[in-house]
């Protein structure tokens, strides 16, 4: 029996959804491949600080935070008001407004590299927008890359989700392994003087070793090729300035996006004067890329970020919840299964059973469901989750969990536990190396 009477209006909903929307879902990670489809909510109706309610109302601990933009929490009573405050003037208009010079001048305050900024909806408008401009700057066309940097032909192309993408797009960019500076000088020999770009999230499920960022700023300055930091991520988590901030290496350009509007779709292209100038030449331009609630959203979430130390806080409930959730996995001898790596700011779930990796990444996200955490591969941070009996309800629900996955393993059967499909990952892309 699975656990579709629990959510009988999602899996209603998905029947009729499915006619007219793909996948019944906007995005991979949010749709039912990501789940355990028959055990997992398909809907989300609400949230509120820490929480979110299916339309079952069935209520989680959200670890997953829309994959990533809230980082006060939902339904944030300042951000929302300064959205209401600018929605009584109107949204979008024919000219330029004072906000962008605002939050342009805020970023360029507390971001190292922020001389110049551009604003667009998505975390992919502005990395294909830095691409551009380094080739445009540079007048070479190549792209070293690795992480992820969304779903433009340049960069997808690289995945096995190349479907669509024209072949002569595909050879201008190349991988190279996070944290092997040997793999990215592999790359740059093979088609010496030609790369435009490297660009990279400077800190991915890992931190960076032996000084991998500063090497890479140095041959990017020897080989006058421009270093690209994607931010979306590490923006406003790892460090107020981001990731070029804690390190101390500056890139040329950066991008950012996802937590900067609290949920509300805006993205950031920054970077140094001399770069940004280009873009003038170039053509990147949008309907929508000044529409001021985003904006106004904006500059509320990153000064109540700076007021409420919201990086530290994170990090801070980030270190405990690694600590003590890997006692628990000791606790029930599962180290051999799983444990929480990754950076305090965003600590990593990482299932090691090989031959039965998915099936056990799977037992593990229906019994974050079935314990009402809604969590994937990682766990996503906001300010509210500092709370401390969010904390403990959560190491709670951790201890409920393992003491499930460790009998599931003593089983000879562990599968015949799954109440629903096995997950399907849509790609691996941020490897550890
Ligand atoms: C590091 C990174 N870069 C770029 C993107 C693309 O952003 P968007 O989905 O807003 O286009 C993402 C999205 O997950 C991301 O994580």
């Amino acid at each position: 029996m699975n656990n579709k009477k629990k959510f009988k209006n999602s899996y209603k909903l998905y029947e009729k959804s499915k006619r007219f929307i793909p996948l019944a879902a906007q995005t991979f990670s949010k749709s039912s491949m990501n789940f355990v489809f028959g055990a997992s909510p398909l809907f989300i109706s609400r949230g509120k600080g820490a929480f979110t309610w299916d339309i079952d109302n069935n209520k989680f601990i959200d670890y997953l935070l829309g994959l990533l933009p809230i980082i006060l929490g939902h339904c944030d009573k300042d951000v929302d008001d300064a959205i209401k405050n600018q929605l009584k003037k109107g949204i979008t208009f024919s000219l330029s407004n004072q906000l962008e010079f605002q939050l342009a001048k805020q970023l360029s305050a507390i971001i190292p590299c922020a001389e110049n900024t551009r604003f667009a909806k998505n975390g992919s408008d502005v990395t294909t927008a830095a691409i551009r401009l380094a080739r445009a700057v540079t007048g070479k066309e190549r792209i070293a890359t690795c992480g992820y940097h969304g779903w433009h032909d340049w960069y997808i192309g690289t995945t096995t989700r190349n479907l669509g993408v024209p072949k002569s797009e595909i050879k201008l960019t190349s991988k190279f392994n996070y944290n092997e500076i040997s793999s990215l000088e592999k790359v740059l020999r093979k088609h010496k003087g030609e790369f435009a770009a490297v660009i990279l999230e400077p800190c991915i499920n890992v931190e960076p070793t032996n000084d991998f960022l500063r090497i890479l700023r140095k041959i990017c300055d020897d080989q006058k090729i421009l270093l690209i930091f994607d931010e979306i991520v590490t923006g406003f988590r790892i460090d107020l300035g981001g990731a070029q901030t804690f390190y101390n290496v500056i890139p040329d350009l950066a991008c950012f996006g996802k937590a900067m509007g609290n949920g509300m779709p805006i993205s950031a292209l920054v970077g140094k004067k001399i770069y940004m100038d280009k873009i003038e030449d170039i053509f990147f331009s949008g309907t929508f890329a000044g529409e001021t609630l985003s904006l106004a959203a904006s500059l509320t979430t990153i000064q109540k970020i700076i007021r409420k130390n919201v990086p530290k806080k994170i990090n801070s409930t980030g270190k405990i919840l690694k600590t003590e959730i890997n006692k628990l996995i000791k606790k029930q001898d599962l180290e051999n299964l799983v444990s929480i790596g990754g950076p305090n700011w965003k600590p990593i779930i990482e299932v090691k059973s090989l031959p039965n990796k998915i099936l056990f990444t799977s037992l593990l996200k229906q019994e974050f469901i079935k314990e009402g955490m809604l969590m994937s591969a990682g766990i996503n941070l906001c300010l509210a989750h500092a709370d401390k009996k969010i904390i403990s309800d959560t190491l709670k629900k951790w201890s409920v969990v393992l003491k499930n996955i460790k009998s599931y393993s003593n089983s000879d059967h562990p599968s015949d536990f799954l109440k629903g499909d096995l997950v399907k990952p849509v790609f691996e892309v941020r490897r550890s190396k």
